[in-house]
């Protein structure tokens, strides 16, 4: 084998898999009895208050149904059935961005936790299967109103703290939320910044569901008050009872819902179950993460994404592990900040995107250096590929070339990780997510079920269902089975298409080639291009636009816009990026801004009068045009395009 690192045996206590022989074991398991072996991990892992019916049912595939007949609370699971002997141990390790930090134990959370599940009850009416939106910043009381609403059974529906006003009431509304959970705002590199007004703009049309905001002062900035619906958290958290009985919830009932987007159209609220979702967060903390109750965990992402949710808070807490939250950016006030963090905490795994990896590495070469990096086990990636220069960087200059970097697959959909090394076991070649963990079983398909060639790219399908896996689309059944099971099927039978390309190499190692489907990855954060182009299109001066990906040197991929004016000579360039940018900031937030666009004088379109994107991502990228052109109303097009944009 070439380009290949083997684990650094020594530094595993007890790993769940300490060889390729225990993972294959394990994997041969579920070949020879699936249910069987998922319900042993079922029975070990989960604090149960009554024991589940049935394992799987698949009678109405592809709603799936695990663990059906049994009951249990996601908080007790996370949080109360720790206390008999982690009551002073740390929970939740706070950092503020101005490096202050709080300690909150498992016992000191359960209190927490009781009295916000008290306040959402009694204050705000809200009781099991209502929705609660989270708009919040990266503070404790996120997590806490989360857990709250898992011990009441409500269902929480977190809003990224980026998205716009228009793109936060999309949500309210398509879920019918009753409150939201909001801060006045909160701290970045040293400034404040707000929240709050933006809750009050989406509330100004459409969202009369809402019927009460409950706001956590946190910078202590004027906001405007709206007397009736707007609470102060803490004054409504103060004189709760400390006790809260959790809610009995079926293994089936929802747990969240966080909204996607998709290739058409408007985001997708993606549903997850109780307890096969936590079931899955619980087990790939310990398998992949290989965390141990006394081990400082630290992921860095939002909670306002899937992995805020499995690996910030409901993973390592139904571990009984201790989380870091982190309020701050990794670059202030110096690209050491996460280093420092990782010395002064002892942080065992740290979890992270390519692209701040690539933003580290530029701003600060030289900075894991500067500090005591030796508490380090585990490095993780995850959202999108990461390129060979970053991952050398972090395995060589963090991990000190002694940790295993675990490249971890998976989606908002998939619940937690698919596709991963174990650290303790698997030989790892860089830039690789390497095999499907056990109990998951990913397959490289053509659309048919045929089966691709060792080292072609197919079709990303995982082909039996799983605990953790999507349950629908909030109140879109149909979208549902269109979006994941109406593309590839496997004997004949529709199965789970992830809208990735794979490639699995000789020795079945499999390595992601990005998504087949008009999503865009920037930052690891999924965007649509229908979302775009829709934005794009209010733009008064375009008449026509197509948006594609284009790599970037941070972000793995920028956002890049062809447009058709209505009148060629009526703006400049950039005074069109700024109106572009403008919209895109109002109706999806900053994270959706244009990189570069192309004024051109037509887009290339079949006959039909379909966009042929895939010529249009080809020039963005610089690539050879491959694809067959004689079908295009206008061939020529294609050449006219290729020079605008090269310049
Ligand atoms: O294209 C894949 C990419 O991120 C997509 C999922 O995005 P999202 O639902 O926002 O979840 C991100 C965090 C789990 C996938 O369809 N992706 C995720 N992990 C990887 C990846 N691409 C390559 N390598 C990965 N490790």
């Amino acid at each position: 084998m070439s380009n290949v690192f083997n684990p650094k045996s020594e530094i595993f206590k007890n790993p769940a898999f300490g060889s390729m022989e225990e993972y294959k074991n394990l994997v041969e398991k579920f070949d020879t009895d699936y249910e069987g072996t998922w319900a042993s991990f079922a029975d070990e892992k989960i604090d149960w208050f009554s024991k589940y019916d049935t394992v799987l049912d698949e009678s109405n595939a592809p709603f799936y149904k695990w663990f059906e007949g049994g009951k249990l609370n996601v908080a007790n699971q996370c949080v109360d059935r720790h206390l008999a002997t982690k009551s002073n141990q740390t929970a939740i390790l706070f950092e503020a961005d101005n490096g202050e930090s709080e300690h909150i134990t498992y016992g000191e959370l359960a209190i927490r936790v009781n009295k916000t599940a008290n306040m959402f009850k009694n204050e705000y009416g809200i009781s099991k299967g209502d929705r609660v939106v989270i708009y919040m910043p990266m503070i404790p009381q996120a997590a806490v109103s989360m857990l709250a609403c898992a011990k009441i059974g409500a269902i929480h529906s977190i809003v990224f703290g980026g998205f716009s006003s228009e793109a936060l009431r999309d949500r309210i509304i398509d879920a019918q939320a009753k409150l939201v959970v909001t801060a006045d705002g909160a701290y970045r590199k040293g400034k404040p910044y707000m929240l709050k007004p933006v809750v009050d703009k989406a509330l100004e049309s459409g969202c009369e569901c809402i019927k009460n905001v409950c706001v956590v002062k946190r910078n202590n900035e004027d906001i405007t008050w709206v007397e009736g619906r707007d609470t102060d958290y803490a004054t409504m958290f103060e004189n709760q009872s400390e006790e809260f009985a959790a809610e009995p919830m079926d293994s089936e009932d929802p747990l969240f819902l966080l909204y996607t987007s998709g290739s058409t159209g408007k985001p997708k609220g993606v549903q997850h179950s109780t307890a096969g979702y936590i079931l899955w967060a619980q087990m790939t903390m310990e398998w992949v993460f290989d965390v141990k109750s006394e081990d400082t965990y630290w992921c860095t992402a939002d909670i306002g994404w899937i992995t805020g949710h499995t690996y910030i808070v409901y993973g390592p807490l139904a571990a009984g592990a201790t989380t870091v939250m982190f309020e701050g950016v990794p670059t202030y006030p110096d690209a050491g900040r996460c280093w420092k963090m990782v010395e002064k905490y002892k942080i065992n795994q740290f979890y992270t995107a390519p692209t701040a990896i690539r933003l580290l590495h530029k701003m600060g070469e030289d900075e894991p250096g500067k500090y005591d990096l030796s508490s380090l086990r585990i490095l993780g990636t995850v959202g999108e590929p990461i390129d060979p220069p970053a991952w050398k960087w972090y395995y060589e200059e963090v991990g000190n070339s002694n940790c295993s970097i675990v490249d971890t697959y998976w989606q908002t959909e998939t619940g937690g990780h698919m596709i991963s090394p174990l650290p303790a076991a698997t030989p790892i070649k860089p830039a690789c997510a390497t095999f499907a963990l056990p109990g998951i079983v990913a397959e490289i398909i053509e659309a048919d079920g045929s089966a691709v060639q060792t080292g072609e790219k197919g079709f990303l399908c995982i082909t039996k269902p799983w605990p953790s896996m999507i349950r629908t689309i909030w109140n879109d059944d149909e979208r549902f089975i269109k979006s994941y099971f109406g593309d590839c099927k496997k004997d004949g039978k529709p199965v789970y298409f992830s809208g990735d390309g794979a490639m699995m190499d000789e020795e079945g190692y499999i390595t992601i080639t990005g998504r087949t489907d008009d999503v865009i990855n920037v930052s690891g954060h999924r965007i649509g291009t229908a979302e775009i182009e829709a934005s794009v299109k209010k733009c008064e001066a375009i008449a026509a636009n197509a948006v594609v990906g284009k790599p970037h040197e941070i972000k793995g991929e920028g956002i890049f816009a062809y447009v058709v004016l209505k009148d060629p000579d009526s703006i400049s360039k950039e005074d069109l990026i700024k109106e572009i940018n403008k919209i895109l900031k109002a109706d999806i937030g900053a994270i959706a801004l244009c990189d570069d666009i192309a004024i051109v004088p037509d887009v290339p379109k079949t006959r039909s009068g379909k966009i042929m994107r895939r010529i249009l991502r080809s020039i963005a990228k610089g690539e050879e045009i491959t694809q067959d052109t004689s079908t295009l109303e206008d061939p020529s097009i294609v050449g006219v395009i290729e020079n605008i944009v090269k310049g």
